[in-house]
Formats: C-alpha cells, sequence, structure tokens
C-alpha cells in the first residue's frame, strides 16, 4: 500500500450492481451531473467508475483495446476530460485472465499496452477482476493470480502516475467462491495484496437486482451480511492505504428499508471500506442524499487511523464493533442482525475501556449526546444499527485495551 496514492478509503460511483453492462456515455455523464448537484461530490463522492462490456470484442490492429463506439460516441479521452473537469477521477475496469468476467478482451499477456493505452485516456483508478485465467508456465491457479497482480504492479509503478489499484484476487479465493475450505489460499493472497495496491475486493459480488449472481440464496440484505461476515475476518490487513473492499453501496433497491440501508452505510463506514455507491444517482430521493452525506459518519469512514472496526462480542442478535480514532475518541458501532426490536446494554469493558468513570456518546445519526457511567444502554429496531463517538468526560483517563478480538462468526 502507498498512501501517497490513496490516504483514505476510497468514495464515489459504480454502475455494476445496478446497471450491469446496460452502460453508455450518458450514464456517466448524468451521473457525474447529479453527483454534482446533489452534493454527494462536496461530501467526497469523487470517484466515478465504470465496469465491465464498455470494450470491443476485439482489439484493434496494433492490439489495442477499444471502446464500444455506439456505447461511447465521444470516446474515453473526452470521458476522463469530462469527469476531470469537473472534479471526479475516472475509474475503468479490466480483467487480469484473458477475458472479462462479460467475455470481453482481459489483459494477460496485454499488461504493458493495457496500461499505456488506459493511461493515454487519463484513467485514475484500475479495477482488476479475475475471470478465465489461463494457467501459463506450469503456475498453479494460486501461482498464476499472484504472478499477474504483481506484474501489473510493477507495470504501473513505472507509469508517470500511478492508478488506484482494485485487486479483486482475493475474491477469487474467498470461503463462499474457493474448494479450500480452510481458506489458506484466501489469506495467502490477502498476505500480499495490502503490498500490492490500494483495495481487494474479498469476497462476493453485492447480489445485482434480479439476477441471482451471488452464489449464496437470499436478497440483498442478505448479500450484505455474507460481505460484512467476510470483512469482520479481515481488520488485521488494513491501514492507511490500503482498504478491504466489501463492495458496494446500493441505495436504491427497493427491497431494503430505510433501516438496513443506514445499516449498509454505518457498517462500510465503521470498516473504514470503500463508499462506491452503485444506484442510479438522478433517481435517488432527498432521504437516500440525506443519509450518504453525513459528515459525521463519512468523517468515520475517512479517520485519519484507518482503522477497521473489529467485531468485539456478538450475541444471538446484537454485534458490537469498535475502532480507536483519530482524535482519541473510541467507536461504538452496534448492530442489530434479529427480526425484532432488541435492547442491549454495552458496557465500557466491552467497548474497550479500562478505566471507570462518565463517558459521553454522540449519537452519529440523530446527533444527539448523551453521559453514562458503566454501561450504555442501546435500543435498535429489526436490521438497525447505532453508531457513535464515545469520549471521556473531564478528569477520566482515557486508555483502551489492545484491539478487540475478531470472531469468525458466519
Ligand atoms: C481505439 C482507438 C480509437 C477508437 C476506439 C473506438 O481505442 O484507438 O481511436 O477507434 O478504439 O473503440
Ligand atoms: C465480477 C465482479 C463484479 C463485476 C463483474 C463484471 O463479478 O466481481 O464486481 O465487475 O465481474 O463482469
Amino acid at each position: 500500500q502507498n498512501p501517497a496514492i490513496q490516504p483514505r478509503p476510497p468514495m464515489g460511483f459504480n454502475n455494476w450492481a445496478r446497471f450491469m453492462c446496460n452502460l453508455n456515455e450518458t450514464l456517466f455523464t448524468k451521473t457525474a451531473d447529479a453527483m454534482v448537484s446533489t452534493g454527494l461530490l462536496a461530501a467526497g463522492y469523487d470517484n466515478i467508475n465504470l465496469d465491465d462490456c464498455w470494450l470491443l470484442k476485439e482489439r484493434n490492429s496494433k492490439k489495442e483495446l477499444q471502446w464500444d463506439p455506439d456505447l461511447f460516441p465521444h470516446g474515453m479521452p473526452w470521458l476522463a476530460d469530462y469527469l476531470h473537469t469537473r472534479g471526479f477521477k475516472f475509474g475503468i475496469y479490466e480483467n487480469a485472465g484473458n477475458m472479462t468476467c462479460g467475455w470481453y478482451p482481459g489483459s494477460q499477456d496485454h499488461e504493458e499496452i493495457d496500461s499505456k493505452t488506459f493511461e493515454s485516456w487519463g484513467v485514475d483508478y484500475l479495477k482488476l477482476d479475475g475471470c478465465h485465467m489461463d494457467l501459463q508456465k506450469g503456475r498453479s491457479y494460486y501461482e498464476e493470480f499472484e504472478y499477474r497482480y504483481k506484474l501489473w504492479h510493477k507495470i504501473m509503478g513505472d507509469l508517470k502516475k500511478p492508478f488506484i489499484f482494485s485487486q479483486s484476487a482475493p475474491a477469487y479465493f474467498s470461503p463462499n467462491f474457493h474448494l479450500d475450505k480452510n481458506n489458506t489460499d484466501w489469506y495467502r493472497t490477502m498476505d500480499w495484496v495490502h503490498n500490492n495496491g490500494e483495495l481487494a475486493r474479498h469476497s462476493d459480488d453485492i447480489k445485482v437486482y434480479g439476477l441471482n449472481i451471488t452464489f449464496e440464496p437470499g436478497g440483498h440484505w442478505e448479500s450484505m451480511m455474507n460481505n460484512y461476515g467476510m470483512e469482520v475476518r479481515l481488520a488485521r490487513y488494513q491501514s492507511c492505504g490500503f482498504y478491504n473492499d466489501p463492495d458496494f453501496l446500493i441505495p436504491d433497491w427497493p427491497d431494503l428499508s430505510m433501516d438496513e440501508k443506514k445499516t449498509h452505510f454505518s457498517l462500510w463506514s465503521s470498516f473504514s471500506a470503500p463508499l462506491i455507491i452503485s444506484a442510479y444517482i438522478p433517481d435517488l430521493t432527498k432521504e437516500d442524499i440525506e443519509y450518504l452525506t453525513n459528515k459525521e459518519i463519512i468523517a468515520v469512514d475517512q479517520d485519519a487511523l484507518c482503522e477497521q472496526a473489529t467485531l468485539v462480542s456478538q450475541g444471538e442478535y446484537i454485534d458490537v464493533l469498535t475502532k480507536n480514532l483519530a482524535n482519541g475518541d473510541r467507536l461504538l458501532t452496534v448492530l442489530n442482525r434479529g427480526n425484532h426490536t432488541s435492547t442491549t446494554e454495552v458496557s465500557l469493558h466491552r467497548m474497550g475501556f479500562i478505566n471507570v468513570g462518565a463517558y459521553t456518546a454522540k449519537d452519529l445519526w440523530t446527533g444527539g449526546t448523551k453521559k453514562f457511567h458503566e454501561s450504555l444502554e442501546v435500543k435498535l429496531r429489526t436490521h438497525q444499527t447505532a453508531i457513535y463517538r464515545i469520549r471521556p468526560t473531564e478528569g477520566v483517563k482515557l486508555e483502551v485495551t489492545p484491539t478487540g478480538m475478531i470472531f469468525n462468526t458466519f
């Protein structure tokens, strides 16, 4: 990881979970315009990323990738310029294997030429997927991934300005995807991706609307909970410049309640995860924009320590996560996974504090502050999450136990 490239988790837009291959130039220009007018850009969402299916099926005579001119009539340099002028970075999708997941040309054995093409188009951010990996020179599946992702990293280092590098490699070894149920290759992949780029997708796709593209049954809530469960296992890998990526925020799915959407945002922010929205931005409601631009919660996501909150306790329904924040506050995030309203008492010890005394809890959703001594009572509706900044009152010395345990729960 290189904090100079991406000092804080990236925020922005990607078309995939909402539109899949139904993309074109107008979608991205309209999205950019709406991100400016709704205040999303001002709130920090400054990446606009194209996913799969922007390409022609054939390379040109110089073996270069080509954009599909029917979808992108003005071309990628024009689109990059449109986005740059408005203050966005421009992200693109390619694949480390010989075809993208949507069966367009992949970059395998074309890494050098593709990096130059992207650079000439003004690309700032590359999401590199891992479908259709061709095993070469006797390499194993795992070794081919390691070789290709490291090769891309090396080549990008020679560019004038390396791209923000989002690596999908670990997702191809994740517990739901890979046959190795001991997860050895998943963790082995994590061992090198954090020194090889800025982001790592580590789990399944957040479910795409109307298509059962993920491998586990269930809808968007289940899909979000699945990726949450994967993310908590990887907290130790994160540090400023490298972020575990549990996939997109999906604010316009009709099957998610407002509490569930706010839970998604609260958990991802507690993790200091990338906040990449996959939705039709021009049609987001006022309420959606309001929660997505919550300044105090975005500040937790973008906190200067870049810590990923860890799960410090888990009940039948209630998960408690905590982390340190740069100004000395302690974050407290409490999730109700259950189907009923629940009340729980979270003690100072459970939050990780050593010293007893008076503390204040600032509720980042309501803005309200309350004082407490031994424990904080938290009442939550089904699938609701509370997120607090906990601060000792004057005279109480702040001391925190070493980072909480990480439970493997799912
Ligand atoms: C390539 C070429 C461009 C244009 C596009 C169209 O990138 O270099 O000049 O033809 O393809 O897809
Ligand atoms: C994979 C990725 C998705 C998306 C599609 C595109 O499934 O995980 O995020 O990029 O490929 O085909």
